[in-house]
């Protein structure tokens, strides 16, 4: 058997695939098993933050791979010990949780949050944002403020309430005496590329300070560099009391992180929360190579790219009728289309250039962080030509 048909007869049918099999990766290059090249403006999804096979990333983990991959959290490993050293003061937190995935960094902000509701007065609701993606678990789905992820569930996680993302209004209304906290993405990915404004970020922070609740920032696709910034929070100088971190933290190695500042780090007590895998030694290991190279320099690229990124897709905008915005920030960016894009990255992945969709109708950059001039033009090149088809 091929591999779809070994995949499509053995792996349960929750993605829809492209019939592409891959195989190899090297910087923002990844090969299918006929020897086809693909610039990936993918990144597994804002996951492999340094490309693909980067000898730092890929010699540290098989380093480590040799001297100890995992061992129980009922023991202190060096790698997760200087991991949340790097973290914490490159940081306005004081504390990191480690797990395995964004959902369970959500679930570890969620769970905080409802204990220092139960040590304040026995509060328990959170206010969300519709059109917010939080995960897959049962209490980030129930987060996530699209309810066609929820559909055929039946009973969801209870006291999840939904306000209108960058509308300060609708979420002061929801506000009452069993508020605990507000969780919201500081730019909304799945849901469209959709950047909060500063505004309402502070008038989140503001709120929360006013009844003592608790600002959870979900930083699970926008986090780790993808804004230019190390931590999202830092890029629009709102400080939140729990950041949900993963994605690209371990640059492809399964890592999720929640930090906490000090009004709620030691809510925790040894016992009430955990994760067999979480910040094991190869994990850490890895995202100490992603942080340091972030911090070495990396941020730089991002941010002057990402500009060149937005420059880019502006002139694309300006050409083609079809394309109606252009959206977010850094190396996290969307153009929205008046036509469903489906067929468009179909076209471009024909053509050697794998993108994604955030919805029906936009298009996502979310590149690896080390892309290039040379990078984005090539892929801007490959776009025009699936935008030209698409226009007719
Ligand atoms: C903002 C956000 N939060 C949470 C998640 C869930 O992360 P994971 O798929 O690692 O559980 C995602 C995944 O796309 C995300 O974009």
């Amino acid at each position: 058997m091929n591999t779809f048909e070994l995949g499509e007869k053995y792996v349960m049918n929750t993605y829809s695939r492209f019939p592409i099999t891959l195989t190899e990766g090297k910087g923002m290059y990844v090969y299918d098993e006929n020897g086809k090249e693909y610039l990936d403006f993918v990144s597994g999804i804002a996951v492999n933050s340094l490309g693909h096979a980067h000898k730092k990333l890929t010699d540290t983990i098989a380093e480590q791979a040799k001297k100890l991959i995992h061992v129980s959290n009922l023991y202190w490993t060096r790698p997760q010990c200087e991991l949340s050293k790097k973290l914490v003061e490159n940081s306005d937190f004081d504390k990191c949780f480690y797990c395995n995935s964004g959902a369970e960094s959500i679930e570890a902000a969620l769970k905080l949050a409802r204990k220092y509701g139960s040590a304040t007065g026995g509060r328990q609701e959170i206010i969300t944002m519709n059109h917010s993606f939080h995960g897959r678990t049962f209490a980030a789905v129930t987060a996530t403020g699209q309810p066609h992820y929820q559909e055929g569930l039946g009973d969801l996680f209870p006291n999840i309430k939904y306000a209108d993302f960058n509308d300060i209004e609708s979420v002061k209304k929801l506000v009452n005496k069993n508020t605990v906290a507000i969780l919201v993405e500081p730019v909304q990915g799945e849901g469209g590329i959709h950047p909060a404004t500063k505004e309402f970020l502070q008038g989140l922070r503001s709120l929360c300070d006013e009844n003592d609740m608790l600002l959870l920032f979900d930083e699970v696709q926008c986090g780790v560099g993808r804004l230019g910034t190390l931590f999202a929070y830092q890029s629009f100088g709102v400080v939140p009391d729990t950041v949900s971190t993963a994605k690209g933290i371990a640059g492809g190695i399964p890592c999720g992180v929640m930090l906490a500042g000090k009004k709620v780090s030691s809510c925790f007590k040894p016992g009430d929360h955990a994760s067999t895998f979480g910040g094991n030694p190869l994990a850490t290991a890895a995202a100490n190579v992603v942080v340091d190279e972030l911090l070495g320099g990396l941020l730089d690229n991002v941010k002057e790219m990402g500009k060149y990124l937005t420059a880019s897709l502006e002139k694309i905008k300006s050409s083609f009728d079809i394309v109606t915005d252009v959206r977010g920030i850094g190396f996290m960016q969307g153009i929205e289309c008046s036509v469903p894009v489906a067929a468009i990255i179909a076209d471009t992945i024909e053509n050697g250039l794998l993108l994604v969709g955030a919805g029906k109708n936009v298009i996502r950059f979310v590149p690896s962080l080390i892309a290039t001039k040379e990078d984005i033009d090539k892929a801007m090149a490959i776009l025009e030509k699936a935008l030209e088809r698409a226009q007719g």
